[in-house]
């Protein structure tokens, strides 16, 4: 890295606004959330995002970790890393290639305290910081939270190959102890950090989870979703309990996919009811409320990463945007009240008031008959 890079750098951290946390003097705070489900294709990374969109839209300082090798978050954030030539050729004519920018591999494999400081870059996404909220601006008026991202690409799969014992733990440095004793710890910079993990129960995926203070479950609800909630619940569990992160709690479980009137979704959801109510300490988790509906919006161009929030002001798509924000929005705040954030009371208030009308995806009524109808049928 250059001169200019590394100044351009601390400038960045400089310009970072405190966070909640940091105003109220927390130094602790349970403030790191994994998006954990060891199914793939649930809509972690989906949710991740809208989440992001959401916090800064709050106007709160939220960091992205990109957790897995697909890269997801880091193309839907519109940081998705490129490999350019050094200019050095490798035996066989093999022209080396390196990242185009700072990525999660640089900081486990820095291996070192406090790194995530120097890992993180500002997000792509741009926002109308006078724009109304319900068509995409920030709840407050002129406050628009920033948005730090640590993007992954491909190289991170193979990180982890030949790890020992203590190499779960970089990201847990990297992210919860100061670069210099007695400085601030990266996660405390940030009102939220959101990590969007890989599917599976690899080490890598364990070394993410290790460095987290909550984790909310995502799942579908069709046979194997909710057969991969005791899977997801026992790997966290063992993360905590095995592998020294006594704090690592879940936040709860939410479903996606959610189709109240499926035969599917509601035998699969009496099923769990009833083993719930048996006290099976298997699948014990609490079912959240909000469900993420099945929604797509169609962007006018291809290649088009923005935040699900900038489709609120297009016509077309306002209707499914205004849905899923209001989904991701109304699970955000459960979040943050869950984690006693300061200001979690206050931003629900100009929430609600903000919305002339809320999605029942976002108040959790749709399902609510069919699953009391479910808990009696399982009874
Ligand atoms: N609410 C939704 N409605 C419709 N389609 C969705 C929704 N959320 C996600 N999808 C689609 O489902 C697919 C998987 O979503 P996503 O990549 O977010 O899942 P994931 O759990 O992160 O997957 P992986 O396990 O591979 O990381 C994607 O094609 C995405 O566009
Ligand atoms: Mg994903």
């Amino acid at each position: 890295m250059t001169q200019v890079e590394e100044e351009d750098r601390s400038a960045v951290l400089e310009g970072l606004p405190p966070s909640a946390w940091m105003r109220h003097g927390v130094s602790d705070p349970d403030n790191s959330v994994a998006i954990l489900g060891k199914k793939g294709g649930v809509g972690k990374s989906s949710l991740t995002t809208m989440l992001a969109d959401a916090a800064v839209r709050f106007g709160l300082n939220v960091l992205g970790i990109d957790g897995d090798p697909q890269g997801n978050l880091s193309f839907a954030f519109d940081n998705e890393v490129s490999m350019v030539p050094t200019g050095k050729t490798l035996l066989g004519g093999k022209v080396e290639e390196i990242p185009d920018r700072l990525t999660i591999v640089e900081v486990l494999d820095a291996d070192q305290e406090g790194v995530v400081d120097e890992g993180f870059e500002i997000a792509g996404w741009r926002y109308n910081p006078d724009a109304e909220f319900t068509r995409g601006g920030p709840l407050v008026k002129g406050k628009v939270g920033t948005l730090g991202i640590v993007p992954a690409y491909k190289a991170l799969e193979n990180i982890s190959r030949g790890w020992g014992l203590q190499d779960v733990r970089r990201l847990d440095k990297a992210l919860n102890q100061p670069l210099e004793p007695g400085g601030i710890v990266p996660r405390v910079r940030w009102d939220i950090t959101l990590t969007d993990m890989l599917p599976g129960g690899a080490d890598l995926a364990r070394a993410f989870l290790l460095a987290q203070r909550r984790y909310l479950l995502l799942t579908t609800a069709e046979p194997f979703g909710v057969k991969a909630i005791a899977d997801t619940l026992e790997f966290a569990r063992d993360v905590r309990d095995n592998w020294g992160s006594p704090k690592l709690t879940d936040l709860g479980l939410i479903f996606t996919s959610y189709n109240p009137q499926g035969v599917v979704t509601r035998a699969e959801l009496g099923e769990l009811r009833q083993a719930q109510a048996s006290g099976n300490k298997k699948v014990d988790v609490e079912i959240w409320a909000p469900r993420v509906s099945t929604r797509t919006l169609v962007p006018n161009s291809q290649g088009y990463r923005a935040p699900v929030s900038a489709f609120l002001s297009d016509s077309k798509n306002r209707a499914a945007a205004e849905e899923l924000c209001q989904i991701a929005e109304a699970i955000l705040l459960e979040i943050l009240k869950k984690i006693g954030h300061p200001d979690a009371e206050e931003l629900e208030e100009l929430w609600r008031a903000a919305w002339p009308k809320l999605s029942p995806w976002a108040t959790g009524e749709i399902g609510d008959k069919e699953i009391a109808a479910t808990t009696k049928e399982a009874k």
